[in-house]
C-alpha cells in the first residue's frame, strides 16, 4: 500500500495505467486487495461508504470488522498503490440444510455452511471499469478467507445483497457475475432515495444449485 511515486506524478501515472488496463482487460499489478485490520483502514472504508452510498452505517458496523473474525473474513479494501479505491463489507450467516438461518450447519466434508450478505460494496468512480469491484467479488465468491471465527473451513453456499431498484448499472453488473436479480422490490429500503426500493441479487454456488435442482 505504500508507494514511492510522488504526488505530482501519481495522478497522470494512474490515468495512464487506467487506460492501459481498460484496453487489455488485465487487472493492473498496482491493484491489490487487503484485509481490514487497523482503525485507519476502518476510516478508509467509512470515507468510501459515505462518499458512495446513500445509507449511514453506525460505528459498530465498522468496529465489528476488527472484533468479529467472521466479518473480517468477508471484508476487504482495494488499494491502487497507496490509494484506497474500493471496499467490501460482508456479514456471515450460518445456514441449515433448508437454507434457513441457523445456529450452524455443516456442508459436505464437515465444513461450516454459510451465506454471505454484502452490506456494502463500492469503488471510487475514477477507478471503476478496471476490475476493482470484480476482483473483490471474485475473492468473495471464492469463499473470502475460507474460514471465520471458529477456524473451521466453510463453504459459501450463497451470496446476496440489496441494490437500489433504479441502479440498472449495478444490477447488470451483478447479473454478469452470475447473480439472479429477484423480481420483488423491497419498498422503503432506502429512506433517502426516490424510488425508495431495493432489489435482492442472489448468487448460489454450483454444488448447492445442483442439489436444489435434484430435490
Ligand atoms: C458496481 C461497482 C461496485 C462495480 O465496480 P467496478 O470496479 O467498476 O467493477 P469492474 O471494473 O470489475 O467491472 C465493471 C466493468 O469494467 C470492465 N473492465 C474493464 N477492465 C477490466 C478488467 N481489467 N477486469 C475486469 N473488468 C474490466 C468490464 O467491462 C466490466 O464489466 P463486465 O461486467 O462486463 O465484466 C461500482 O460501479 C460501484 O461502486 N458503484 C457504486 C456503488 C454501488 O452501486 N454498489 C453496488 C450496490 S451494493
Amino acid at each position: 500500500m505504500a508507494s514511492s511515486s510522488s504526488p505530482s506524478n501519481s495522478g497522470s501515472n494512474i490515468l495512464n495505467q487506467l487506460t492501459a488496463t481498460t484496453t487489455t482487460r488485465t487487472v493492473s499489478p498496482q491493484l491489490s486487495i487487503a484485509p481490514i485490520t487497523t482503525p485507519a483502514h476502518l476510516a478508509s472504508l467509512r470515507r468510501l461508504n459515505s462518499l458512495l452510498l446513500p445509507v449511514h452505517y453506525p460505528e459498530l458496523f465498522y468496529r465489528e470488522i476488527l472484533t468479529d473474525a467472521d466479518a473480517a473474513a468477508v471484508s476487504r479494501l482495494s488499494w491502487w498503490d497507496h490509494i484506497c479505491v474500493g471496499g467490501i463489507r460482508g456479514k456471515v450467516e450460518d445456514i441449515d440444510s433448508e437454507g434457513r438461518s441457523s445456529g450452524g450447519s455443516e456442508a459436505e466434508g464437515g465444513k461450516r455452511k454459510v451465506r454471505v450478505y454484502i452490506m456494502t460494496l463500492g469503488v471510487l468512480s475514477p477507478f471503476r471499469g478496471v476490475g476493482v469491484g470484480g476482483k473483490l467479488m471474485e475473492w468473495l465468491l471464492n469463499g473470502g478467507d475460507g474460514r471465520g471465527k471458529d477456524g473451521r473451513e466453510w463453504e459459501v453456499v450463497e451470496v446476496y445483497a440489496h441494490v437500489w431498484e433504479a441502479n440498472d448499472e449495478a444490477l447488470e453488473w451483478y447479473r454478469r457475475r452470475g447473480f439472479v436479480v429477484e423480481e420483488n422490490v423491497v419498498h422503503g429500503y432506502y429512506r433517502k432515495l426516490r424510488p425508495n426500493g431495493a432489489k435482492v441479487v442472489r448468487w448460489i454456488n454450483d454444488r448447492e444449485r445442483s442439489i436444489v435442482m435434484m430435490s
